[in-house]
Order: C-alpha cells, then sequence, then structure tokens
C-alpha cells in the first residue's frame, strides 16, 4: 500500500500515539554511573573535574553519599574507578586489599543495594601511567596478567559483583575468571572492555584520575579506530575466555561496532559513553548551543544500537529528568 492509503505521518499524530509506539526506551536500568574516589580526600572534600562540567573526585564518605542520592532517584549499578595517594612501578596500589577501591566497594555493598562494578587496570596505579607492566619500553602482556588478576580478585574479595578489566592485555579475561574460579568466586561477573578503542575521547577521563601515559601511547594494546572486523575477533575470544558481558568503548562514534557486536554474538552488551562524549556535550549545553535534550538522544541512540547497559556521566542527569 502507497500514499495516499499509507500515511505514515498517522504514526505520530499526537503524544500518546508516540507514547505507545515508541521502540526504544531508556530506564534507568540500563545506566551505570562511573565515579572517582580519590584516596586523599578527607570526609567533606570533594574535588571538581575541569574538563567535565558537572562532576567530581569524592573522598570516601562523599562517595557513598552521592551514590545513596543516586540510588534513591533509581540508580542500579555503579562503576568504581579509584585514584590512589601513591603510584609504583608495578601498581601496588592496585592490589592493595586496604586499598581505595577496595574500601569503596566494601561501603558500597555494605550501605547500598547497588550492583557494585569495579574497573581493574594499572594505568592510575603505576608512575608510568600505562595499562600493564613495563620492561624495556615495552609493555609485557603476560606479566601484567598476573596484575590484573590480583587486583579483580581483591574487588572480589571485598564483595564486588562485577569486575570490569580496561587494559586490553590478550588473555586477561582467561586469567581473571580463573583465579576467582580457585578463589570461590565462581559468581562474581566479567564485564570485559571486549573492544576498546585508542581514542582521542578519553582526554577528559585521564584528567580526571591522573592517568595519562608518560611516554608514547596506548595503541599497542588499545584499538585501532578504523577496524570492526578486529573488534568482532576480540569480543569472540573474551566470551570464550568467560566473558559475562561485553563492552565497547567509546560508544557514540562506534555505534556500528555495537550493533555489530549485539547482533553477533546476542550476549549482554555494554558501551561506554566516555568523558569526552560527556564533556562535549556538556560544554555545548552551558554555551546554550544545544539543549538538555541533546543528552537523552544520545544516550538514546546507544541502545537502540543495540547496548543492553550503557556507562555514562550523564546519569545523574538522566535520573533527575525521569
Ligand atoms: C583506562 C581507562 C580509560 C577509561 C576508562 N579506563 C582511559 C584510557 O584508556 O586511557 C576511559 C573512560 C572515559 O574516558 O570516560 N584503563
Ligand atoms: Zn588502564
Amino acid at each position: 500500500m502507497e500514499f495516499p492509503v499509507t500515511r505514515m505521518r498517522r504514526l505520530r499524530k499526537n503524544s500518546q500515539i508516540r507514547d505507545i509506539l515508541r521502540e526504544t526506551k531508556l530506564s534507568a536500568e540500563d545506566l551505570i554511573y562511573p565515579i572517582f574516589i580519590k584516596e586523599e580526600l578527607k570526609k567533606g572534600q570533594v574535588e571538581s573535574i575541569d574538563t567535565m562540567p558537572g562532576e567530581k573526585r569524592y573522598s570516601l564518605e562523599d562517595m557513598v553519599d552521592e551514590a545513596k542520592i543516586l540510588e534513591d532517584k533509581g540508580l542500579k549499578s555503579i562503576l568504581l574507578f579509584g585514584v590512589p595517594r601513591q603510584k609504583d612501578e608495578v601498581g601496588s596500589s592496585a592490589y592493595d586489599p586496604q586499598g581505595i577501591v577496595q574500601k569503596s566497594i566494601k561501603i558500597l555493598k555494605e550501605e547500598t543495594d547497588l550492583v557494585v562494578m569495579s574497573d581493574v587496570c594499572l594505568c592510575q596505579y603505576t608512575t608510568q601511567g600505562h595499562c600493564g607492566i613495563l620492561e624495556n619500553e615495552e609493555i609485557v602482556n603476560d606479566e601484567t596478567l598476573e596484575y590484573l588478576s590480583q587486583i579483580a580478585l581483591t574487588h572480589a574479595e571485598a564483595g564486588a559483583d562485577v569486575v570490569a578489566p580496561s587494559d586490553m592485555m590478550d588473555g586477561r579475561v582467561e586469567s581473571i575468571r580463573e583465579i576467582l574460579d580457585v578463589n570461590g568466586f565462581d559468581d562474581v561477573l566479567i564485564m570485559s572492555y571486549a573492544a576498546k578503542y585508542a581514542s582521542a575521547f578519553y582526554a577528559p577521563f585521564r584528567d580526571a584520575v591522573c592517568s595519562a601515559p608518560c611516554f608514547g601511547d596506548r595503541k599497542t594494546y588499545q584499538m585501532d579506530p578504523s577496524n570492526s572486523q578486529e573488534a568482532i575477533r576480540e569480543a569472540e575470544l573474551d566470551l570464550i575466555e568467560g566473558a559475562d558481558i561485553l563492552m565497547v568503548k567509546p560508544a557514540l562514534p562506534y555505534l556500528d561496532i555495537i550493533k555489530k557486536i549485539k547482533d553477533e554474538f546476542k550476549v549482554p552488551t555494554a558501551a561506554y559513553n566516555v568523558s569526552g562524549e560527556y564533556s562535549m556535550l556538556k560544554a555545548g549545553i552551558e554555551a546554550g548551543y544545544l539543549s538538555e535534550d541533546s543528552i537523552w538522544e544520545a544516550l538514546l541512540s546507544i541502545k537502540r544500537a543495540g547496548a543492553d547497559l550503557i556507562i555514562t556521566h550523564f546519569a545523574g542527569d538522566f535520573l533527575q529528568k525521569l
């Protein structure tokens, strides 16, 4: 049937009709809020982040208060990033059972019902700022796995529901799954940053957690933005190694990758709406170039592409509007 019998505008006639025909809907359950906890800060101390308007680095206690406020507004899950007091060559504060993330996990599990997820990586914790262990100017893969596994184990011991390795070393999902299982944590999920690109959109995050590499870049471990078949291989390997949730990162410039991975594997898929995506829209809104509706539209596009979960700094803004 064609025009004039078929009239697509009938489907958009008024808001009630549009409401019942809407295909993609965003809800609080879809969102994961990434939060920064800085070990050095004392209760009552909160730092704003210059490159991420509206976002903060919290002390342990203030982080819990913020998490509770968001939980009251409907937030279901949170992803923790630590900013340690001390860094060294092997990132030992990352696998210290008394480390800032381990403490944060523990207190959140005690005081909230949130699903607690933790970033597993070395870059905030090493003096060289890379996601792996350095030997002779090279990030060495297999040695790094032992450190990552140890970090994941201490997070599980602290009570993490989900560990999320963001380093992009080969074989890390397998070695994390193994150490978790051997230690009785077979119920802890792994959300793997399966297709993580070497992206310019991470710049504000590196400022937020002081994790910029001291030399070089992350291109020997993060993916080339030109590649999509490689993303499928990365995702497939992570699944074989035992990943429960696959993640694509960044989100908006990689919607095609989200769709491909979701269509191909049909497993829970997350997308990381990264710091640069956040700051870009925030700056546009603050300057008056864009309205706040752009936030909703951006998040919606990520879900429409196939993401079941969206890690986003906009979680607070979104929940406020609901
Ligand atoms: C590092 C890490 C990065 C992000 C999360 N974990 C950045 C990087 O690879 O340098 C980016 C998050 C964001 O930009 O919001 N393991
Ligand atoms: Zn890292």
